[in-house]
């Protein structure tokens, strides 16, 4: 029988994908929601006001896999917009972290989520999960979730935070925001179009989720705490991704969005995610066996948008 899993963060972009792959693969799932709960596989939460699940509704969990938080990109960084984005990632996942060790008998494996954010602008160096993390409100923010999430470990409970790079789906995200330009033959190469982005299938996500809390009950040598990137294998440079999604939506995308308006227009977001260079290598999923489905950019394109 397929384990157990309690999802958190199940409405947002990866949490959706998520469910319908569990569901496909015959995996139970019930789901941390912040509302009054409407089915048997709802469990209401407000992590932000610290309630917490009740323990005697999550016995039965094996893998925990917490996704939610505020969302990073709808809106500028104001000094509030940035507490409410830490605040809805440390205390939940400290909170969900807590709950899970008092839960009989104690779930195998949370993976919680967190980002390649945490490794800041790099330039043209490849990173992977041994380098150090970056400087800037990004990485400290990627920070402080991976130490909270790491809690859970203090009870037994294996921790993987899974460093998301660009999820790309036309349902949210980057790419969702990019796609009403270039469809119009109207986008084009973000600042000098060097950047490098570390993106990966929507449909990748979800399933490399799946495979790391199975691995952490699978594997008795996995680590108590570990850091995996969640990229494909082929990161490109901004103008690389730039022309490969202009060819697939047979568009033109030649117009450059210059840095200063970017910064004009998203504050230090701009600099922060837009236009940060980092090159992201996938190394613990490909050490422990991860087949991608969508290794190459344009094929991952075409299969999130057909
Ligand atoms: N998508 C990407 O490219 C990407 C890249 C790097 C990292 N990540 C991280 O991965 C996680 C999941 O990504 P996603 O794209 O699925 O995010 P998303 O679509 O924004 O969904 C996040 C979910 O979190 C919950 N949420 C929203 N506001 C909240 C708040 N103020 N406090 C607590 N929970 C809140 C909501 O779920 P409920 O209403 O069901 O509670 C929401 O559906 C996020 O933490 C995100 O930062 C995503």
């Amino acid at each position: 029988m397929k384990p157990q899993v309690l999802l958190s963060g199940a409405s947002g972009l990866i949490g959706t994908a998520l469910r319908e792959i569990l569901a496909q693969e015959g995996y139970g799932c019930k789901q941390l929601v912040r509302r009054p709960a409407r089915t048997s596989e709802e469990l209401e939460w407000n992590p932000q006001s610290g309630k917490t699940p009740d323990c005697n509704r999550l016995s039965g969990t094996e893998i925990a896999i917490h996704l939610s938080g505020a969302n990073i990109s709808s809106t500028r960084w104001t000094d509030a917009r940035k507490r409410v984005l830490v605040q809805s990632r440390v205390e939940p996942v400290r909170a969900l972290a807590a709950a899970l060790c008092q839960t009989e008998p104690r779930p195998k494996v949370l993976v919680c989520a967190s980002a390649i954010g945490i490794y800041g602008e790099r330039g043209d160096e490849v990173v992977d999960e041994n380098s150090a993390p970056g400087q800037g409100f990004l990485p400290e923010t990627c920070l402080a979730w991976e130490a909270a999430a790491a809690e859970a470990a203090a009870c037994g409970i294996r921790v993987v935070s899974a460093r998301f790079g660009i999820v790309l789906s036309p349902r949210g995200g980057a790419l969702a925001k990019m796609l009403p330009l270039f469809r119009l033959g109207l986008g084009g190469p973000l600042g000098n179009g060097r950047e490098w982005m570390s993106w990966i299938s929507l449909e990748d996500t979800a399933r490399a989720l799946i495979f790391l809390g199975q691995r952490a009950i699978d594997d008795p040598s996995a680590p108590l705490v570990e850091a995996v990137n969640v990229v494909a294998p082929n990161p490109v440079r901004n103008a690389d991704f730039t022309r490969q999604l202009g060819h697939v939506l047979h568009r033109p995308a030649i117009l450059p969005a210059p840095a200063f308006a970017l910064r004009l227009v998203f504050g230090e977001m701009a600099d922060q995610a837009l236009l940060a260079s980092t090159r992201v290598a996938p190394t613990r999923l490909q050490q422990n066996g991860f087949e991608f489905h969508h290794p190459a950019l344009a094929e991952a394109l075409r299969h999130e948008l057909q």
